[in-house]
């Protein structure tokens, strides 16, 4: 049986940063995301008895090496489940722009999980597809519910998954500020293991983090957008703090991000309300109302280009397309 899902890629507003168990990737702090709909993965998996090794295609390339490892701890786990042993065929689309640098991690496991259970005929909840999700990327988990998510830490393996926190479907957008498009030189799963084992700063993340979380989800049920959009560019600044008392320190700045979060800045001293959030590499997301999102698009495009400026609206979580 050939089964087909769709995931939406997740930016975090409050990150998840730092691994307490790095097998069965539960992490050091709880966090919380926003789904958007403009980039996606679609994956097809069957389990297939006439072959001999697992295959693994993105955009129609074979993947091999790490790549195809990271999909076989999905495999593996589905296989363990449901009793199945035949070898899997998956196929993955990337609906990222191509120039965008972006992280697919999160949409790609995914629409892995739910695509290779239902290929197994196993029939998880949302939380058991979330756990799954979340064995092949941290991220991963909270991209099977759409709009705002929370990611609870949980205490083990059980309960440690997303939860659906609000639909969002109140005049929210993010842009994508694509500066850079290389490969990152230090991946997030890299850099954050080498923040939680040296840098002093990191205990203070953790703690500070719990009390952030809490104001997030206030901010959230009250609708209160300005109060959310502080909190994420503070969560995402202490983030990238951590990473420069790491040895050896690192930084995922480059000179144009710092000048993109200063024109956030400055658009937002002229009135927008426009926040902004960084991951693991140098382009800059902006939390912003989608009533004033094509404007701020048009200024943030006259300085960076307008094929390097995206908008998405919210998107939707885990979805079985055939
Ligand atoms: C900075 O989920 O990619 O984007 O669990 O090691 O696969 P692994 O890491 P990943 O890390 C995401 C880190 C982040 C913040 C976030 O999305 O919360």
């Amino acid at each position: 049986m050939k089964k087909t899902v769709r995931a939406h890629t997740n930016i975090a507003l409050i990150k998840y940063w730092g691994k307490r168990d790095e097998e069965l990737i539960l992490p050091m702090n709880s966090s919380l995301s926003l789904t958007l709909d403009a980039f996606y993965t679609d994956t097809s998996v069957r389990f297939d008895e006439t072959k001999t090794e697992d295959e693994f295609y993105l955009n129609d390339v074979q993947q091999t090496g790490s790549s195809l490892k990271k999909v076989q701890v999905i495999l593996d786990l589905v296989r363990q489940q449901s009793g199945i042993s035949h070898k899997a065929v998956v196929e993955s689309q990337n609906h990222v722009p191509t120039a965008a640098g972006l992280a697919s991690s999160a949409s790609g496991m995914a629409a892995l999980a739910g695509a290779a259970s239902a290929a197994a005929g196993l029939e998880l909840s949302r939380k058991d597809l979330s756990r799954l999700a979340r064995r092949g990327s941290g991220s991963a988990s909270r991209s099977v519910y759409g709009g705002f998510v929370e990611w609870q830490k949980g205490t083990n393996d059980l309960d440690s998954h997303a939860v659906p926190v609000d639909d969002a479907d109140w005049d929210i957008g993010m842009l994508f500020i694509l500066l850079n498009k290389k490969e990152k030189s230090v991946s997030s799963r890299e850099g954050m293991k080498r923040t939680v084992e040296t840098s002093p700063f990191y205990p203070s993340w953790v703690e500070s983090t719990e009390q952030d979380l809490i104001q997030m989800k206030d901010a959230i049920q009250n609708r209160d957008f300005d109060t959310i959009g502080k909190l994420t560019e503070r969560s995402a600044l202490k983030m990238h703090a951590t990473t420069l008392g790491a040895v050896e320190p690192f930084t995922y700045w480059e000179p144009d991000s710092l000048v993109a979060m200063e024109l956030v800045r400055t658009l937002r001293s002229e009135g927008f309300h426009c926040y902004f959030t960084m991951d693991a590499g140098p382009n800059v997301k902006v939390l912003c109302r989608m009533s004033e999102a094509k404007e701020l698009q048009r200024h943030l495009a006259s300085r960076f280009g307008e094929d390097h400026v995206l908008l998405s609206g919210i998107g939707e979580g885990l979805k079985e397309l055939s």
